[in-house]
């Protein structure tokens, strides 16, 4: 009997319909792009409430695209940590309503280890334990290593914004749209990544696995407006915005790959997991893709869709089903960030 995941973690209302062999029946996801487009990043409050409007529709539909009904279910998952309160509170209650309804287990999950599970999802069997695991998403940025899909150890990751949010100040710098990954990512085409000089802060530290992209965002927030330019100056265009993506892109991905190194280095690893938003990035995919095969590790880069947030990646919760666990109706939501748990059930 399958599962029901949920994920309302961010600003992606979404629900899956998965069997306990992990074949993904279903998979709806409500974005809210366009709602938090005006203020270039998600406002948790607009989030929060487009949640609730959505979460019953989207769980209906992934019902209904699966050809199950609710009394088939064998248990239902939701994403509980981290993420913003209120989001995580929807998707929670929803859940609960179901399982308290339907007299059936209820578990949560962690969403960044999820995002990892999305390459298990994807490579089935052939996905390999222990790997390393990059996660960099528009609100965390780690590197892991996974020892199992539910012990992952956090071994380093960004000491102030994460990637992705970086992609989208850096696109809102430049005069672009949100979300800003896919803005930066196309408005980089044609462009010179060596154009400018942007930093790569903590690369030469061999000691740590942490990153920071807050001075690249605001290295790049001087060459697009210096500190004595007037404020209404316009926003970049033509050959001139292609090179600043370029070397924004570049810059990102190079601090994100120095640690990736690291990583290998230090657990010994023979594999390498990524997940989140900014895995969906081709620059990332392919630099990975060449750092596998530089070093001898295989490499798991899920499908774009199962990159960004989606409920398909609650198939994690499996792992627990499995293990006999159920968290019951005192489940609660750990809004906290992926910087406080050193593991992860
Ligand atoms: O995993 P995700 O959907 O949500 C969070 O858990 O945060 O990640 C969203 C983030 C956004 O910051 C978005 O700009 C970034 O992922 N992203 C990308 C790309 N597609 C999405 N960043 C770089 N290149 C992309 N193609
Ligand atoms: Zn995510």
């Amino acid at each position: 009997m399958p599962l029901l995941t949920i994920e309302t973690t961010c600003d992606e209302t979404a629900a899956a319909v998965i069997t306990r062999s992990r074949d993904v029946l279903s998979s709806v996801v409500a974005s809210q792009d366009e709602l938090h487009a005006r203020w270039r990043g998600v406002v948790p409050e607009v989030a929060s409430r487009a949640h609730l409007e959505r979460i019953i529709p989207v769980i209906d539909e992934a019902m209904s695209k699966a050809g199950v009904s609710k009394a088939s279910l064998e248990a239902v998952a939701v994403a509980v940590r981290p993420g913003l309160v209120g989001s995580l509170l929807v998707g929670l209650s929803a859940a609960k309503g179901i399982a308290a309804a339907l007299n059936i287990p209820i578990v949560g999950y962690d969403h960044i280890a999820a995002h990892l599970y999305a390459c298990r999802l994807a490579y089935g069997e052939a996905m390999i334990y222990p790997c390393v695991g990059l996660v960099a998403s528009g609100g965390h940025t780690s590197l892991f290593h996974v020892r199992s899909p539910l012990e992952l150890e956090r071994l380093g990751g960004t000491i102030d914004d994460a990637a992705g949010e970086a992609f989208d100040k850096a696109a809102s710098l430049l005069g672009l749209g949100y979300p800003g990954g896919p803005q930066i990512e196309k408005a980089a085409v044609g462009g010179n990544p060596k154009a400018y000089r942007l930093p790569r802060p903590l690369a030469k530290e061999r000691d740590r696995m942490d990153m920071s992209f807050s001075g690249l965002k605001t290295a790049l927030r001087y060459l697009v407006r210096p500190p004595n330019a007037l404020s209404d100056t316009p926003p970049p265009v033509g050959q001139r915005l292609a090179d600043l993506a370029a070397s924004f892109q570049q810059a990102a991905i190079d601090s994100i790959l120095t640690k990736v190194e690291l990583a290998l280095a230090r657990t010994g690893c023979r594999a390498l997991a990524i997940g989140g938003g900014v895995a969906a990035n081709t620059l990332l995919r392919e630099s990975i893709e060449r750092l596998g095969q530089k070093h001898g590790v295989k490499v798991f880069v899920p499908p774009r869709s199962l990159c960004t947030d989606n409920a398909a990646m609650g198939a994690i919760a499996w792992e627990r089903l499995e293990r006999g666990q159920n968290d019951g109706l005192e489940l609660d939501v750990f809004p906290g960030t992926d910087r406080s748990a050193a593991h992860r059930k």
